[in-house]
């Protein structure tokens, strides 16, 4: 324990993730002292803003993380895999964005939300952060589990292009500029794909079009990110045996991803009674009035740190499970957000 501001180094600073992390560390309350940005040998001696000041991007090396108490990581998993043990091993806490540790038992998946205690409990020195589809609904899902004890989740996501890094975002903006010019597109089988262009990171054109896949080809026809979802709502809620469903989908949004969730409780669930705990819980907003067309929306949600709740009704065929439908940003809680609290949580040992 010290009275020192902790040093701080946001690996993947270049990133979809990591610009939105500058972003995020400029307007929350400032825990660190130094921070170090640090990115591929491609982008060293680019120079980057965070809290109103220049910073010039290091290239990744063992070097960086001298004297560094917190390192986050957002960059693709297999750069996690090998350098947050190595940052680790140099005396630093890795809050790792990466799909790499998040089902590791010696690495706590956290969601400050709800399960803050478990920052401390890091035997590797790492700590995951989960990923955004799930994030994008367990500080929900979390605050009616505390009152009504989950039982069952089945979920549909319908999630933006960012969820996809950078490339992503541009592979939409390209494929949106080049099929926006033709009106008669979207009548025929096929033409929207001719004209999109290149696919980039998804399996199919996404402009004009759903795309019901995320991720790898896991067994018996799985999305990996399906099964994200489940692994990762078990182990953050601790319920191992919790019966998760997900169908994972892409829409043509940039950033914030959506989800519907039916779940169901032990006991019975009244949508007031829901609105009244959501409405109550840290880090959701409920927005629930279809009379007046209020609803969250990603157009609405984007730039924002809550998750959104609206359309909360109570299930026709059984008073103990509900509907719901959730939105949060997924560059923001959804990933960057979640990681800069559980960084925060670290850096209160130094000064607490
Ligand atoms: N996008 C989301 O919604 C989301 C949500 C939750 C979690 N995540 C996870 O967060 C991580 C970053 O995602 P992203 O969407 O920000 O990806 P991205 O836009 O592709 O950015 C990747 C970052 O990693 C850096 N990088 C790549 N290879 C590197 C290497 N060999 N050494 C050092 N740095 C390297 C890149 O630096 P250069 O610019 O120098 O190449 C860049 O800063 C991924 O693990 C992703 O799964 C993403």
């Amino acid at each position: 324990m010290s009275n020192r501001l902790p040093t701080l180094a946001l690996v993947g600073a270049t990133g979809a993730v990591g610009t939105v992390m500058l972003d995020i560390l400029s307007r929350r309350e400032n825990v660190w002292g130094e921070i170090r940005l640090v990115a591929s040998a491609r982008s060293a001696g680019k120079v980057l803003r965070v809290r109103g000041e220049d910073v010039v991007v290091q290239a990744l090396a063992p070097e960086v993380f001298d004297g560094v108490d917190v390192a986050m990581f957002d960059v693709p998993d297999e750069v996690s895999k090998e350098w947050a043990p190595v940052a680790a091993a140099r005396g630093a806490v890795a809050v790792d964005n990466s799909g790499a540790f998040r089902l590791d038992p010696d690495v706590p998946l956290v969601v400050p939300e709800v399960n803050a205690d478990q920052v401390r409990n890091r035997p590797r020195g790492i700590i995951s952060n989960p990923n955004c589809t799930t994030l994008s609904m367990i500080v929900a899902i979390g605050a009616l589990h505390r009152e009504f004890g989950a039982t069952d989740l089945v979920v549909s996501s319908y999630q933006a292009a960012s969820g996809a890094g950078q490339e992503g975002i541009d592979t939409l903006r390209d494929q949106m500029a080049k099929v926006a010019a033709d009106r008669t597109l979207g009548t025929e089988a096929g033409d929207v794909r001719a004209a999109a262009g290149e696919l980039g990171p998804f399996p199919a054109p996404l402009a004009y079009n759903v795309v019901p896949w995320a991720g790898s080809l896991k067994e018996d026809g799985w999305a990996s990110e399906e099964l994200k979802v489940r692994n990762e709502s078990r182990k953050i809620l601790g319920l191992p045996d919790l019966r998760v469903s997900a169908t994972c989908v892409r829409v043509p949004v940039i950033t914030t991803h959506s989800l519907t969730v039916h779940a169901t409780f032990s006991q019975e669930v009244t949508a007031d009674a829901a609105r009244k705990i959501l409405g109550a819980a840290d880090g959701v907003e409920v927005l629930d009035d279809p009379a007046k067309g209020e609803f969250p929306t990603p157009a609405d949600v984007v730039g924002t740190d809550p998750t959104w709740v609206g359309r909360i009704r109570q299930s026709l065929d059984d008073p103990r499970s509900l509907d719901l439908f959730l939105c949060g940003d997924n560059l923001r809680k959804g990933a960057a957000l979640n990681t800069a609290q559980i960084a925060e949580v670290v850096a209160r040992e130094f000064t607490s």
